[in-house]
């Protein structure tokens, strides 16, 4: 089964400071989208990577008293320990320090200065250092930016800039014919009223920091971070390189994921430098929710970051993943607390989801020593349930489709409680008793554990060590065609299965002995 190609990047994060749980949220929900696209049959590639440049990381180094390099390789490293921890399976991670990145930026700017849209020129505004942003001074409040409230900085310098106004009114016919191109709609209609307030050129060289890829005609400038920074995106797939056939293969992103706070970089400047090198646009711009506190938005300085590999140590990788995708509605923001955490542990994943296996596994391995037989004529009640569960993979892929991996967990779960429900309205405990109702016994026994296949099946982008912890216990180990999304068909358990109790999957929590 091939159905195309997918490509998904998350955005490359700051190595200026150990990654928090809103981090987490990104690179885990690429994650899922790309382990779902490679399950449903899309040659997939997943992009992360890390942002090493600027004058951000510059300062954080020295204050530590030691090179960018040196600074920003142990963070790195911290990074892909964390990704390997919550079992994000990335298929490149690109650092913006390594060569074959840097060669494609300086010939990515030498070709956009030839071509006439980058030029020189004296410029004075407005900078915000954190968000490594320039503003004019009308959109400032009180004299902070606007985006993260942090004061800015006057500079005044002799810089490069690109034409961005030559293709503004061309990237507004584009969101104009493609409105699924950003995404939630909310974010869409920000961007246009953004554009139509007029774009100025944009500022692409500095000359205040070093630690940056250097203007190739002119040293003593740098390139601006956000130009350096976007083109991660094709510089990992060869752009440009002798070998570009990853960029033929995957080029244009079929979503850039990121928080709403840059989903303007992503869906006004790069595309104008895609536009600029006669390059296809990605096709989605996807820019979710942040995820707050109570006490507000996550930073050092409050003392307040959510580290998730604690978390992970503490409560497991499928919870915590299945909490971040599951919590975060699509394109909203969402609130993290640590109790509500241990409730959705408690009750979707302990009450709904590890009871109906254990209990299920339970019952057959009572009535039947375990052994599945063949289910009998279905009866009204098998009916409803089976439809459900048959209906469950469209939907999942539908919702996949508006990377709503929340909805599509929610589809999941549905079926989950109708599965529960099912127990509750055959009550196979009162069949066991009746030798005339053994058939009916069996049908229901094998409808439980062909739902349970389906579930975890589906489960599997979302919570990637459950399956191989399930399918000992239906008995399935060895046969790994039945646990593909192609095997989502009813009925493709076979009958004589052994079914076999194992550990909880997901013993309750007590949130107070967590504390
Ligand atoms: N380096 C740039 C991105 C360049 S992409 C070409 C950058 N890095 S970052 O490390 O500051 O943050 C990256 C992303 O982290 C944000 O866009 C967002 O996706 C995510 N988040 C950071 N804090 C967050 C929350 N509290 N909640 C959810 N996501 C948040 O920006």
């Amino acid at each position: 089964m091939n159905r195309g190609k997918f490509y998904i990047t998350t955005p490359i994060y700051y190595p200026s400071d150990n990654l928090h749980i809103g981090h987490a949220y990104t690179t885990v929900a690429a994650d899922a989208m790309a382990r779902f696209k490679k399950m449903t049959g899309f040659e997939t590639r997943f992009l992360t990577g890390a942002d090493e440049h600027g004058q951000k990381i510059e300062r954080a180094a020295k204050a530590r008293g030691e090179t960018p390099q040196e600074f920003v390789d142990v963070i790195v490293a911290g990074i892909k320990n964390l990704w390997d921890k919550l079992e994000v399976d990335y298929d490149d991670f690109i650092r913006t320090t390594e060569e074959r990145h840097k060669s494609v930026v300086s010939a990515v700017f030498q070709k956009l200065y030839d071509q006439g849209d980058i030029y020189k020129a004296s410029y004075e505004g407005w900078y915000c250092t954190p968000c490594e942003a320039f503003w004019v001074e009308s959109r400032l409040e009180d004299g902070s930016c606007p985006d993260c409230g942090r004061p800015a900085e006057l500079l005044q310098e002799e810089s490069y800039f690109f034409k961005m106004s030559k293709y503004a009114q061309r990237l507004l016919k584009h969101i104009e014919e493609h409105p699924e191109f950003i995404q939630p709609t909310s974010r869409r209609n920000e961007m246009v009223s953004f554009i139509n307030s007029g774009l100025e050129d944009l500022c692409v060289t500095r000359t205040t920091f070093n630690w940056g890829i250097p203007v190739p005609f002119d040293a003593k400038h740098s390139i601006y971070v956000w130009v350096d920074a976007l083109t991660n995106y094709i510089s990992a797939l060869g752009y440009g390189t002798a070998d570009d056939s990853l960029f033929k293969k995957y080029w244009p992103a079929d979503v850039h994921l990121m928080g709403k706070d840059i989903v303007r970089f992503h869906s006004i400047i790069w595309p104008m430098l895609l536009m600029a090198l006669e390059l296809e646009l990605p096709k989605h711009v996807v820019g979710h929710g942040w995820i707050l506190l109570e006490s507000g938005k996550m930073s050092k300085s409050k003392g307040n970051v959510v580290d998730p590999s604690i978390l992970v140590d503490k409560y497991g990788l499928d919870a915590i993943r299945y909490y971040l995708l599951r919590e975060m509605t699509f394109g909203a923001d969402g609130s993290y607390s640590e109790d509500a955490l241990v409730e959705r542990i408690n009750k979707d994943l302990a009450n709904d989801l590890g009871n109906l296996v254990s209990r299920s596994i339970a019952m057959a391995e009572k009535y039947f020593q375990g052994q599945l037989r063949a289910p009998g004529i279905p009866e009204g009640t098998d009916r409803g349930l089976i439809e459900l569960a048959e209906q469950t993979p469209a939907a999942v892929e539908e919702f996949m489709d508006r990377v709503d991996p929340a909805s599509a967990l929610s589809a999941i779960w549905r079926l989950v409680g109708r599965a529960n429900k099912y127990v509750d309205e055959t009550a196979p405990w009162a069949l066991a008793k009746d030798p005339a109702q053994n058939e009916r016994l069996s049908t229901v026994m094998y409808n439980l554990a062909e739902t349970l296949r389906f579930i975890t099946i589906m489960t599997a982008p979302f919570m990637p060590l459950l399956p191989a912890r399930v399918w000992p216990q239906l008995g399935i180990e060895a046969q790994p065609e039945l646990c593909t999304w192609e095997a989502l068909t009813w009925g493709r358990l076979p009958a004589g299965t052994v079914v076999k109790r194992g550990p909880a999957l997901f013993p309750r929590i007590d949130i107070n002995e967590k504390k």
